[in-house]
């Protein structure tokens, strides 16, 4: 696991948005952030899980998130820049944010692709991480320090076979996360790729639905890096891809 050691109380008073805050690693992120002091913006497309995490998280007895939902297939980029508004009108600034959520659409050989699918992949994992990140930047520019955090795969820098689209996807993913650090080099703003590594998720499970899951990570066991990004010992940080793992 990256070598970090979480600090109690190391995101008081934080603003952080997690997409696809509803399942998964983001739920995980969500929670721990939340736990360390922070309030939880919660972005998902599922309410219903969304509400689920907002209860763990005032059961926790953490600070009251808000929820947004938000369909990242749909989400037109006024979507984007009102939420960002409401965001900057109710919190005063964003300190940071994990774009977590993303789709695997199909393993499949590149020769049988589907268009359709091609099409749904590139929006939730690049177009919608494009607005979102270019809506988030006024928000970001209020905050002392900001931290937003892609997040790729181990094949988003090297491609594998059948893993088409969603690979493609994350080099892109990694491509903005340098354009955006190069950029903002200098400023209040860092940008960085998480590389999770193998994880117990509903995606994992989709993508290796017979692997025996007590040999993967859980979500919990890769938070130190979601951590470290968000917290302030990671300010000097900026254009990395990191591994979970
Ligand atoms: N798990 C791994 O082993 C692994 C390895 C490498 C990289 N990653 C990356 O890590 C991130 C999290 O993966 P995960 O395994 O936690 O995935 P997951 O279990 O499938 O969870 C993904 C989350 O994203 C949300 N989401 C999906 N489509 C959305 C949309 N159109 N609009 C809004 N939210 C949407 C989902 O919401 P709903 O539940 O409501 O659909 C869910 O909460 C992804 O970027 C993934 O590519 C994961």
């Amino acid at each position: 696991m990256f070598d970090y050691q979480i600090k109690e109380n190391s995101l008081q008073d934080k603003i952080i948005l997690v997409t696809g805050a509803g399942d998964g690693i983001g739920k995980q992120a969500a929670l721990t952030y939340a736990s360390l002091g922070a309030t939880v913006i919660l972005l998902g497309k599922t309410v219903e899980k969304l509400e689920n995490v907002y209860d763990e998280i005032v059961a926790q007895g953490s600070p009251e998130p808000a929820i947004i939902p938000l369909d990242l297939k749909g989400a037109t980029k006024k979507n984007y820049q009102d939420m960002a508004s409401t965001i900057v009108g109710q919190f005063g600034r964003l300190d940071g944010a994990l774009l977590n959520a993303s789709i695997l659409g199909e393993l499949t050989p590149f020769e049988t692709i589907h268009e359709q699918i091609w099409n749904d992949v590139m929006q939730v994992n690049v177009t919608a991480q494009f607005l979102l990140a270019q809506a988030l930047l006024p928000a970001f520019k209020l905050a002392k320090h900001a931290s937003l955090a892609f997040t790729s795969s181990g094949v988003g820098n090297k491609g594998r076979a059948f893993w088409g689209a969603y690979s493609i996807s994350k080099f892109a993913t990694e491509g903005m996360m340098q354009v955006i650090a190069d950029e903002y080099d200098e400023s209040n703003l860092r940008c960085n790729a998480i590389n999770p590594g193998a994880t117990n998720t509903p995606m994992r499970n989709s993508a290796y639905p017979a692997e025996d899951k007590d040999t993967i990570a859980t979500p919990k066991d890769i938070m130190p890096l979601y951590v470290y990004l968000m917290s302030d010992d990671s300010i000097d940080v900026n254009g990395q891809r990191i591994n979970a793992q």
